[in-house]
């Protein structure tokens, strides 16, 4: 039968790679050295399949098609390469994916599914820190963090709790890592326009933004613009704050073990702390229900400003 032999958590920022020199020392010091015990653990652990729990930025999935959870069952799925990631093609387990949403289907969760995912830095980020040649199949599912509404942290909890007992009852004896990517805090540029409320834009700017993000303009100047924009957003400091004492909250809550207030958050209590970047903890709630809600130790954590993110380190102990 299947195992889950691991699990690990952290925050992606793509401005780590874009903007790394900007951050103090002792901050990417910290988070570099985090990501490098995970890559380390990962080396020992050696996973036949990688579940990845994280989110997209509205680059593959966009307003004309929301699903609130997908998960990838093609033979691959490709990285787009955004923000300077690499681009590539990454296999699946195709038989256990097939049974996530198999099983998944059969106990109440109508996941979306997609033979051929692009994977932006939601997911390609953390798995490239962790397994730079990608040579490990990764099954991919994307919760929706970014449009609002969300599905509540309870359901993602939820959700981690099936496929939990999915993975557990796959009848070929391989080795399962689950990865969650996102959060903490954070107050992205993409969702200073959105935040639920379309109706806010107000600059020539954001109506443009929102342009890209309610249909499928893959091209280079799209992503140009996305990218500028995000840098000009941190620069002029309309972007990089972080809420380091939530953070820290939210990280003690994982250490000890504390499910519930984590569950019971909602959307509104998360915008009011997190901004609309903490949203993708839900990803960490649907890992943190995949592995019984043992508790986290946290590796690393810094509010990097520069990063325009709490970036936060775990792993778990299955
Ligand atoms: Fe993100």
């Amino acid at each position: 039968m299947a195992s889950i032999i691991g699990a690990m958590a952290a925050s992606h920022s793509p401005l780590m790679i874009n903007n790394f020199d900007e951050a103090p020392k002792e901050q990417k010091d910290n988070i570099v050295g985090g990501f490098d015990k995970l890559k380390e653990m990962v080396e020992q652990l050696k996973p036949d399949v990688i579940l990845s729990i994280g989110n997209d930025h509205l680059r593959e999935l966009d307003l004309s098609n929301m699903p609130q959870f997908i998960i990838g069952i093609g033979e691959s799925n490709k990285t787009m390469g955004d923000f300077n990631l690499p681009k590539v093609t990454i296999r699946n387990h195709q038989g256990l994916a097939q049974h996530l949403l198999n099983y998944s289907l059969d106990h109440d969760f109508d996941l979306s599914y997609s033979v051929d995912l692009n994977l932006d830095h939601g997911h390609s980020q953390t798995l490239y820190y962790i397994n730079p040649s990608f040579d490990i199949p990764v099954i991919p599912m994307i919760i929706n963090s970014v449009a609002h509404p969300n599905a509540s942290l309870k359901r993602c909890y939820r959700l981690g709790e099936v496929l939990r007992n999915a993975i557990l009852s796959f009848e070929d004896d391989i080795k399962v890592l689950i990865v969650a990517s996102g959060g903490l805090s954070h107050w992205p540029s993409t969702l200073s326009i959105f935040n639920g409320h379309p109706a806010n834009l107000q600059s020539e700017d954001d109506q443009r933004m929102f342009a890209i993000i309610s249909g499928k303009d893959h091209s280079d100047e799209a992503e140009q613009f996305r990218i500028q924009r995000s840098k000009k957003m941190s620069e002029e400091g309309k972007t990089g704050r972080v809420n380091a004492e939530w953070d820290r909250w939210f990280l003690k809550c994982f250490e000890s073990g504390n499910i519930t207030d984590i569950i019971n958050l909602s959307w509104q209590d998360i915008m009011d702390n997190a901004g609309g970047g903490g949203q993708e903890v839900r990803n960490w709630v649907c890992l943190w229900g995949a592995i019984n809600g043992v508790p986290a130790e946290v590796i690393s954590y810094e509010p990097v400003r520069e990063w325009v993110t709490g970036m936060a380190i775990a792993s778990f102990k299955v």
